[in-house]
Order: structure tokens, then sequence, then C-alpha cells
């Protein structure tokens, strides 16, 4: 998507032809730098640190990162301790391991010598086939909200609101939950997006404002717990969120806070869909709540708030007590009644076992 006018997508190869290249999300909205990636630690740093995140961009970047690990060393043993190492940066995004499989299973039986080429070629068709499945999710969603656009007053905008960075900087391109918004907002249905700032990182606020603003979507930035009130004075059409991990049965795994959104959205009824790739979906796993481990991060993201100091650096700040016991746990689960539907590259289903096994025949079969 666009960046003062230009097109770029949130990770890409080098002009050198070798290296890979990343926006920095740890210095947006206030600083837009690009780094480089060069070495298998470069790429573990980048998602452990944040440099990058959501769910399909972390993908992505492991199988770069698998990539780069193959120049430093092909053998067979690298291979297992690439994909150990990319494994241990994060776990609650299940994009993760499927990029990590499927980067195992495509260069096991390559020689040695061609892995590294070969891997290349690999990451580079999981970042295009992640541009491919956001357009699909896109083209979905853009029918619910044309739907919904129908049944408005001429003219009167169709309100979204979103929670976290379900954005193009959490995907390769267009991203799952503003795919639909891009191209209703292209195809020139009024519409305005209510913005979670998301604590205690802010993704909303510093990412999604971020996106928004430089693609022209009309949007508010609202704290996180100003949804319900919204919900409740019919301020809100429709939740349109992302997922870090789907269970077979249909619980969607996203960043905190996204289960009291659907909780007001029910108890509102406003329709709450969830935007996800097949590569979200962990066929492996039913019952959410028990099963999806939640990632627990550093306590001073939420006793400091990072932003732009007065003197212009990038700095944090303190706002709790001292030495106050914090708990930061950084995603939560909506179970499956909840959800009114997943926009998927295959259209959009019922948050179920039965509709998505439907939708995505084969893999209840493999397991
Ligand atoms: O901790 P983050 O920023 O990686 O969390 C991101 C989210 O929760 C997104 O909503 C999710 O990955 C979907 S991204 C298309």
């Amino acid at each position: 998507m666009n960046v003062d006018g230009k097109p770029y997508r949130s990770i890409w190869l080098n002009a050198d032809g070798i290296s890979i290249d990343v926006i920095d999300q740890t210095r947006l909205p206030h600083e837009f730098e690009i780094l480089n990636l060069q070495t298998l630690d470069d790429s573990c740093a980048a998602i452990r640190d944040m440099v990058v995140r959501g769910a399909p961009l972390i993908g992505a970047t492991a199988a770069y990162g698998f990539y780069l690990a193959m120049r430093q060393n092909a053998s067979d043993s690298a291979m297992v301790s690439a994909y150990e190492a990319l494994y241990a940066t994060r776990p609650t995004a299940v994009n993760l391991r499927w990029a990590l499989d499927r980067m195992q299973a495509a260069l096991k039986p390559v020689a040695t010598h061609k892995r590294a080429a070969s891997a290349l070629d690999e990451a580079s068709a999981i970042a295009e086939l992640d541009i491919e499945i956001n357009q699909g999710i896109g083209r979905h969603g853009l029918e619910l909200i044309q739907d919904i656009a129908t049944g408005k007053q001429p003219g009167a905008a169709v309100n979204i609101l979103t929670h976290c960075n379900a954005g193009w900087l959490a995907t390769v391109d267009w991203g799952t939950a503003t795919a639909p918004i891009y191209m209703a907002h292209e195809a020139g249905i009024p519409l305005h997006v209510w913005v979670d700032e998301t604590r205690p990182r802010n993704q909303g606020a510093s990412l999604t404002a971020w996106e928004l603003g430089h693609h022209g979507v009309p949007h508010s930035l609202i704290v996180d717990n100003v949804g319900g009130h919204l919900m409740q004075h019919g301020m809100v059409d429709l939740c349109l969120v992302g997922s870090d991990r789907t269970t077979r049965s249909g619980d969607v795994c996203n960043k905190i806070g996204t289960y009291l959104k659907a909780l007001a959205a029910f108890d509102n009824k406003v329709p709450f869909y969830v935007c996800l790739p097949s590569t979200t979906i962990d066929w492996s796993i039913s019952d959410g709540l028990q099963n999806i481990p939640i990632e627990q991060r550093d306590s001073a993201e939420v006793s400091e708030i990072k932003g732009r100091l007065p003197d212009g650096e990038i700095g944090s700040v303190a706002i709790t007590p001292q030495d106050t016991a914090v708990v930061n746990y950084a995603f939560d689960v909506t179970p499956a009644r909840l959800v009114t539907g997943l926009i998927t590259e295959s259209g959009v289903v019922k948050a179920s076992e039965e509709s998505l096994s439907r939708a995505f025949p084969g893999h209840l079969s493999t397991l």
C-alpha cells in the first residue's frame, strides 16, 4: 500500500538480491525507517522485538529468516536449528509454524548446495501467496460492506471498528481486516473507521492510524474502552478484526481486548467478523481457551508508555508507581459463539468446524 504516494510492502528482497528489508514498526508513526536483515539472528530479533509483527508477517519473516539461515549454513542440522530458533521467537501466531513447516518440507529433498536459492524462491512464494489471500479476503469483505452501505441513507458512512493492527503492516500487503476497508474505500463507499488504540503497545494508535492516514481513509482514534459506548449508541455498523490463531471450531485468538469488543458487539447486535487467511487456522486444535499458548510480554510495556519525547527522540515514560506488579497478556480468545462470521480467502464462513472444513477440505483428514 502507499506511503507518501509510493507503494510499499512490509518485507522485500533488498536491491542487492541477497538480504531482506523490512519496515521498522517500532519507529512508526514517528519515523519511517527500513531495517536490513542479513542473518538468522537478525530475523529472530526482528520478530521477537516486534520490528515486524502481525501473524502473516511473522510467518513471512520467518520464511525469509529461514532463507538467510540457509545462506549461512544449509546442512540438515542447520535446518533444524533455524527452525527451532525462529519457532521460539513468539508463541501465539500459528502462521509462524505454518511457514516454517512449509520451508522445511520444501527444502528437505533439495541438495545442500541448492538450498539457499530454493529457500529464497519458497519464501518469496509465501509472501506472494499472502498478498493473493488478502486480496481474496478483501473482495469477500467488500461485499459485506457494500450490503451494509446499501441499507444506510445515501452518502452515510459505514462505521467500522477495528482492534490492534490487522493492516498491511501486519501482513505482506493489504492486511486482513483492512483489505475490505481499502477495497471499499477505493470503490467509493463512504467509510469511517474507529481505531482502537490497543494498549499496551498501541498498534492501533501508532500503526493502523498511520496506515489509514497514508491511504486517505477517514478514521478516528479511540481509547480501548470506548467501543462498547459507541455500539450502545448505534455508532458502529460492523467490527472487523484479525486473528493470530483460529481453531478448527472457529475460536479466535487475537490481540488482547478483542474478546471484550466481541462481547459488546454481541450484546448490541453489531456484526462481529474476523478476517483471516487459511494460514491462521490451527487445524490441530478445537478448544481455543485450553489449547492456544497466550504470550505474556515484558511488564515495561504496561508500566511505561512509548512516544516522541519533547527533545524529538522516541522514548518511554513511566506511568505507574515504581515497582507496581504488572501482568501483560498479549492475546485473548473469543469463543466461536460470539463471532458472526470468518472472512477468508474462500469466502465468508460460519465460525464452526463444519463450515471451516467445508471451505478448506482435506485438513481434518490429515490430522
Ligand atoms: O502482537 P502483534 O502486534 O503481533 O499482534 C497482532 C494482532 O493481534 C493482529 O490482529 C493479528 O496478528 C492479525 S494480523 C493480520
